[in-house]
């Protein structure tokens, strides 16, 4: 089964790196985007509460304008609120607007969205729709394949059939059932077994939406293999854990050279100097980088000069430059 691309809005999601809590800030978006300039970034979520009621909203919002194109991902579930939120991030420069339906933490739930929102979809059609009237950007939703006992067939398509009265069509699925009580966060990304077939049947039955597969893909060659499948594939632990795995799909995608490692590891000490120079310290940056040189000789040294003694000396972004250096010639010298 492949599945051939209507939307022509200009955004290529071939390649999406997941909003991830904690993970995906900033410095950490700046590294992928080097890595994979044809890459979609996303931002970790940013509830509509925080952006409505913040003092400060540019730190919820602001960002470089080298991580676009970005997506901001919005958590909520009052369509005033949801609207006014987007109004107000309309002029951040974002390229999408992306709503949570996904996340199954304790604290999501209270508030009443992420993933047990996939009970509730006149809900999300009315957030969708308020979202929507805000802007003039594209709008999607994050989603499980379902929730709970929920049938993954006819919940799937249900919950899919309604929200698209919308009129939105852009769906990132994460390809596991989130169960909403007794399971933590974590054991949610790795016990509901994964349904890529689920999510692929969706995609063929309904060609005139976007579906982009999202869960548990690591390996290069069943990636590509998927992304041909699909109007596109969306990393989470893989691009965090063996972020170089962008630039390979990067450059399997363009037919560009593959960058090197080191060039993204000066790249990034630069990008480390103006941080620092802004007051910002040299581990907010580097701790994104630990699986960089993952797989190779100089792995464990990398990861402990730019974890542990980075937080020792935080305005020292040469400690960047000179572990790339020493990493380089212990591969070259293992080659030799
Ligand atoms: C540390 C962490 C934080 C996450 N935070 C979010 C989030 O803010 N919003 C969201 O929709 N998903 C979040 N997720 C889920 C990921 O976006 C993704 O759906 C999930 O990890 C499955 O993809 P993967 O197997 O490629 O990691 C998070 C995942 C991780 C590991």
């Amino acid at each position: 089964m492949t599945v051939i691309n209507k939307l022509n809005d200009g955004i290529n999601r071939q390649l999406c790196v997941a909003p991830m809590m904690d993970w995906t800030d900033r410095h950490c978006r700046y590294f992928h985007r080097l890595l994979a300039p044809s890459a979609l970034l996303f931002t970790e979520m940013v509830t509509a509460d925080a952006i409505c009621h913040s003092e400060d909203t540019e730190r919820f919002l602001a960002h470089n304008v080298a991580e676009r194109p970005l997506v901001l991902q919005v958590g909520g579930s009052k369509p005033e609120k949801l609207h006014k939120a987007i109004k107000l991030a309309n002029k951040f420069g974002f390229s999408e607007f992306n709503l949570n339906v996904g996340c199954p933490s304790n604290r999501v739930q209270s508030g009443q969205f992420g993933a047990c929102l996939m009970l509730e979809p006149e809900i999300v059609l009315e957030c969708l729709m308020a979202m929507k009237e805000a802007t003039n950007k594209p709008i999607s939703v994050k989603c499980r394949i379902g929730v709970d006992d929920m049938d993954v067939n006819s919940g799937l398509d249900n919950f899919v059939q309604k929200v698209s009265k919308s009129g939105i069509s852009i769906f990132y699925i994460h390809a596991r059932k989130a169960l909403l009580s007794g399971l933590s966060p974590k054991e949610n990304r790795t016990i509901p077994p994964l349904n890529h077939e689920r999510v692929l049947r969706l995609a063929f039955e309904n060609p005139e939406k976007t579906i982009i597969l999202n869960g548990g893909l690591k390996n290069k060659v069943e990636i590509i293999s998927k992304q041909s499948k699909f109007h596109g594939v969306m990393l989470g632990r893989a691009a965090y854990k063996t972020p170089f795995i962008l630039a390979e799909l990067h450059s399997n995608a363009t037919g560009k050279p593959l960058i090197k490692k080191c060039t993204i590891a000066r790249k990034m000490a630069d990008y480390a100097d103006n941080v620092i120079e802004q007051g910002g310290n040299l581990h907010q940056i580097t701790r994104h980088m630990l699986g960089l040189f993952n797989g190779e000789s100089g792995a464990k040294y990398w990861r402990r000069q730019l974890g542990e003694i980075a937080r020792l000396q935080p305005r020292n972004s040469d400690l960047i430059r000179e572990t790339a250096a020493l990493c380089r010639s212990k591969a070259l010298r293992k080659v030799a």
